[in-house]
């Protein structure tokens, strides 16, 4: 009797890749993808993926879990819980962030941080947040960082303990470019924001609603115009995180005709939610508060227009662990908020002293598929795209993660197109309270995820132990590589 051919062989399945979608067999060895094409030789075991798209694993390339605080405390979601969501979801590899908080060393920020990434049951990498780029940080341990595969920073152009002004903004885009490193960008003005609120404030507004009324898509479409203008000025390549209105993505629309190195973010809340979420009784509006703010039913529409040209290149989750009964009803339990933590006479915090971010790493891939490939928004290799092959692309994965060829890490979900389930917050795998799609009906359903070859999840339940994840380091690449055009053929940059 002769030895089988591969470790594992998914059968007869309808593959979707970036660029195509045709019938095929995968063959497995070692947790790489060895081999497609039809009639494959024998696997030690066999999957049948008849009547089932099979997609390459998600790949989130913007989530927190169990994120350090300035006090060191960690947000509720944690590696275990988190990553057991993503692979239940279709996600078999993430990004999530290192925090810097301002005086503070990288290394003084976040102990301990890496260590219990480990953790993890899908594979991981991680964004470094600045938010203080002393000469220390950017000349001695940005380097080490990037040398050690942590290749992506995150800057934020508002939140009090997190903001860059646009000087310490160029100095990191500028010592981005010397080391090869990309560079993600959360565009809203702090200024205008810290204006209105004020001004809400004193009219007596305090609901979750005038959390979008305190940065309207004016203040978004202001800062990515000014992050993309910068980085145009130092001529280093970007993400704009989270767009979230059609006024941002025109912005990162324009970069891209003029040929800048310029990529647009979106995520599920910015095409599903809407204000009819931050309003209802008893403070529900809090579980739909996010940055940027949730907009106008319509915006939802004419962000997907924003995908279907190309300028959105990406669906994360911005997955953020705050739970209804625990953070969300806390004034000021989360950096991820702007002002005076106060609360109103009932207890709940005032909109500004809210926790921002919403939960939806194990959500983001069935809405996507959902509401995108089987309403007709889009087609099968542009959810590839959006879902991991684009991500892979950016942050320097590619080959890895986000492909179905050969060679690549034999991530794999096995959708079944037709299934349609109802979303509830008590069949998810993560560890909050809530999800804001509770009860939206989805039509297509990850009902086998495999991570390296192995079973991860199989019909929601999770099979991928903690600790079983790795770490994903990334070497240079050249989308992060500046184009070489500089104003007045001065290059500011490179002077140190
Ligand atoms: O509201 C959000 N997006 N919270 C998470 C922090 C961020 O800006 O990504
Ligand atoms: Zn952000
Ligand atoms: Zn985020």
């Amino acid at each position: 009797m002769m030895g089988a051919d591969y470790d594992l062989v998914v059968r007869g399945g309808t593959l979707a890749t970036a660029a195509e979608v045709f019938e095929a067999d995968i063959g497995i060895r070692d947790g790489l993808i060895a081999a497609l094409g039809r009639g494959l030789g024998r696997g030690t075991e066999e999957i049948s993926a008849k009547g089932m798209v099979v997609t390459p694993g998600g790949l989130d390339s913007h989530c927190h879990l169990e994120e350090l605080g300035q006090d060191g405390s960690a947000q509720e979601e944690s590696f275990a819980s988190g990553s057991a969501a993503a692979l239940a979801g279709g996600t078999t590899s993430f990004l999530c962030f290192l925090p810097q908080w301002k005086g503070r060393s990288l290394a003084d920020s976040a102990p301990g941080y890496e260590a219990r990434a480990r953790a993890s049951r899908a594979d991981y990498g991680f964004h470094q947040i600045i938010t203080d780029p002393t000469p220390e940080v950017m000349e001695r341990e940005v380097p080490a960082l990037v040398a050690r595969g942590i290749r992506s920073l995150k800057v934020f152009l508002t939140y009090d303990p997190l903001m860059l002004t646009d000087r310490q903004f160029l100095q990191v885009l500028a010592a981005a470019r010397r080391l090869g490193a990309f560079v993600t960008v959360h565009c809203e003005n702090y200024d205008a924001i810290g204006w209105r609120i004020e001004a809400l404030l004193k009219a007596g507004l305090t609901d979750p609603l005038q959390h979008a009324w305190s940065r309207p898509p004016v203040v978004e479409r202001e800062a990515t115009h000014r992050a993309i203008a910068l980085a145009e000025l130092v001529d280093q390549p970007i993400q704009v995180f989270h767009v979230s209105c059609e006024a941002a993505a025109a912005e990162i629309a324009a970069a891209k005709a003029r040929g800048l190195k310029v990529w647009g973010e979106t995520c599920p809340q910015y095409l599903t939610l809407s204000h009819d979420d931050l309003q209802g009784p008893d403070f529900a509006g809090a579980k739909a508060v996010c940055s940027p703010a949730l907009r106008e039913r319509a915006e939802n529409e004419r962000v997907w227009r924003r995908i279907q040209d190309g300028t959105l290149d990406v669906v994360t989750s911005d997955h953020c662990g705050f739970s209804f009964a625990t953070q969300k009803r806390v004034a000021g339990s989360s950096a991820y908020g702007t002002g005076a933590a106060a609360a109103r006479p009932d207890g709940t915090p005032m909109f500004n002293a809210i926790p921002n971010g919403v939960p939806g790493i194990e959500t983001r891939l069935p809405v996507l598929f959902s509401e995108g490939v089987s309403k007709g928004r889009i087609d099968l290799p542009t959810f590839v795209r959006l879902s991991s092959a684009n991500a892979a692309r950016l942050f320097g994965l590619a080959g890895r993660k986000g492909s179905l060829a050969p060679g690549a890490d034999a991530d794999l979900v096995l959708w079944d197109p037709d299934a349609e389930r109802t979303i509830r917050n008590a069949g998810l795998h993560h560890a909050i309270d809530y999800t804001p799609w509770e009860g939206m009906a989805v039509k297509g359903w990850p009902e086998v995820t495999l991570r390296r070859g192995e079973v991860a999840a199989r019909g929601g339940e999770v099979l991928a132990q903690p600790g079983s994840g790795r770490f994903l380091a990334r070497g240079p690449y050249d989308l992060a590589r500046p184009r070489g055009v500089v104003p007045d053929g001065f290059d500011a940059a490179a002077q140190g």
